[in-house]
């Protein structure tokens, strides 16, 4: 069975396998952080990873502000960091 799913991060390809959240696919791709705070621009990524925090948030299929720790990342998702702050 092939459970590979592939997605994109603001148009780059990442490959992740079915039923992983986002933030797993994005820290095991690499990805430790795609966003930063608003005060001293600190970068953010996965950090309770259980949905307290929201230090994860991204944008998934146009919806903003979504928590990459809760959502299960599916084939065809596009991810964004457009609007969210970068330093
Ligand atoms: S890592 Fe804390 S809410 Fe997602």
């Amino acid at each position: 069975m092939n459970d590979r799913i592939t997605l994109t991060l603001n148009g780059s390809e990442l490959t992740g396998r079915a039923g992983q959240s986002i933030g797993s696919v994005l820290t095991e791709q690499g990805v430790r952080s795609w966003r930063t705070t608003r005060n001293g621009g600190r970068p953010r990524g996965l950090f309770c990873g259980i949905g307290v925090c929201f230090d994860c948030l991204i944008t998934v299929d146009g919806r903003p502000n979504q928590r990459a720790c809760l959502v299960t990342a599916e084939d065809g998702m596009v991810l964004s960091t457009e609007g969210l702050p970068r330093g």
